[in-house]
């Protein structure tokens, strides 16, 4: 995709890449991605607000040839992860003399993750700002969505927020703004931050703002109707919904998770299930975002529970979710050895309240689906409190 202007002398120069299926190995892209890099053209100096994946790299070249930036004084680096710094040695060869601005901190993870030196730098702090005539770079410090190191750039006379990741959304940039993919990029990027985002949430509705560009996804034209959706995401509150994560082998795991989830809509919880063995992740993250209780089902197999449910119950585990009540439910086939090992899984549930785990001998008989209307019932009167 060419480069385009987004506001005078202001252009996108990244680079779309619909086919990446995965982030960070783990996360399903049904869209793809983009890495949104920006040039902001003064009348003085030229600055490039982020880079793109190195595997992106020949298309920001091109967008910088056919811009005709043939000189560039400053690459502003608001994120030192390597789907947006990553091709910043490559602008370094091309723009010798450019020097990267960031922070302190930022500064000692892109040379340890890029090997860049100490010459290359040059340091910003909170509110600095950087006159590049008529347009001038404002830094805001925003740790911890979602490294340590994170920073926005503002340009007051265009009133256009660079946020890197924070507010994205893995979309292709050039299209509006999708709110299911804006959910599944905050819970699946952003979530286990969410204090932290939190506050840089209100420290950005209180800005004179017109545009948000981040490097994932469209450019945000609305920017307080997506802040209102990121304050609903990023709160602790839950919604009346389950979600079940489940992995059966011979089907009575099944019976046993249909069954909960039938007696849970019976009850007017919004369940979702996910046969985590069969469509690993996707859509998972999404619905933990809101669910007030989450159900793991597994199978033994070996003795163990199931690999797949335990590789499921680690990955949301590590998202550190809002949920306030979980549960565990399967069948076995001579010793349900497997909940301590899927509790153990769970560190991050600390806060939570784990109800009564439900498991049964072989297929589930009449007693079993009893235990699982039990079940029901507990979770309904857990959630009447919500
Ligand atoms: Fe899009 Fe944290 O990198």
């Amino acid at each position: 995709m060419a480069f385009t202007e987004i506001k005078k002398g202001i252009y996108w120069v990244g680079a779309n890449h619909p086919e990446r299926k995965f982030f960070d190995e783990l996360f399903p892209l049904p869209e793809g991605t983009s890495y949104n890099s920006y040039i902001v053209k003064g009348t003085e100096k030229i600055a490039l607000i982020d880079t793109v994946d190195p595997v992106k790299a020949d298309e920001l070249i091109a967008n910088l040839r056919e811009l005709n930036v043939e000189r560039l004084d400053y690459i502003i680096s608001n994120h030192a992860e390597q789907d947006h710094s990553g091709s910043i040695p490559r602008i370094l060869e091309l723009y010798p003399g450019a020097k990267v601005v960031t922070n302190a901190k930022c500064k000692t993870m892109l040379m340890d993750l890029l090997d860049l030196k100490d010459e290359n730098f040059a340091l910003v702090g909170e509110n600095e700002a950087l006159d590049l005539g008529g347009k001038t770079l404002k830094f805001v410090l925003a740790p911890w969505v979602h490294w340590p190191e994170t920073m926005f750039t503002y340009v007051a006379e265009e009133k256009i927020l660079f946020t890197c990741d924070f507010l994205g959304s893995h979309e292709s940039f050039g299209g509006t703004y999708d709110e299911e993919d804006g959910k599944r990029y905050f819970a699946e990027i952003m979530l286990p931050y969410r204090a932290f985002f939190r506050t840089h949430l209100e420290r950005v509705a209180g800005m004179d703002l017109e545009m948000i560009a981040p490097s994932h996804g469209p450019i945000i034209g609305e920017p307080a109707k997506i802040i209102g959706l990121h304050r609903e995401w990023a709160s602790e509150r839950v919604k009346n919904k389950a979600l079940i994560a489940y992995v059966s082998m011979h089907g009575s795991t099944e019976k046993m998770v249909r069954h909960l989830e039938n007696a849970l809509a019976k009850k007017g919880i919004e369940t979702k299930v996910f046969d985590v063995a069969k469509t690993g992740f996707e859509g998972v993250s999404s619905e933990l975002l809101d669910s007030a209780t989450v159900v793991f089902a597994s199978a033994v197999v070996l003795n163990e529970a199931h690999p797949a449910l335990l590789y499921a119950a680690h990955a949301i585990n590590i998202l550190k979710p809002k949920a306030k009540f979980y549960t565990i439910i399967g069948s076995y086939g001579w010793a349900a050895t497997h909940a301590e090992q899927i509790k153990g899984a769970l560190g991050n549930f600390k806060s939570a309240e784990l109800i009564a785990p439900v498991f049964a001998k072989g297929t589930p008989k009449e007693a079993d689906y009893a235990k699982l209307d039990a079940l029901a019932d507990e979770i309904a009167k857990r959630h009447a409190g919500i």
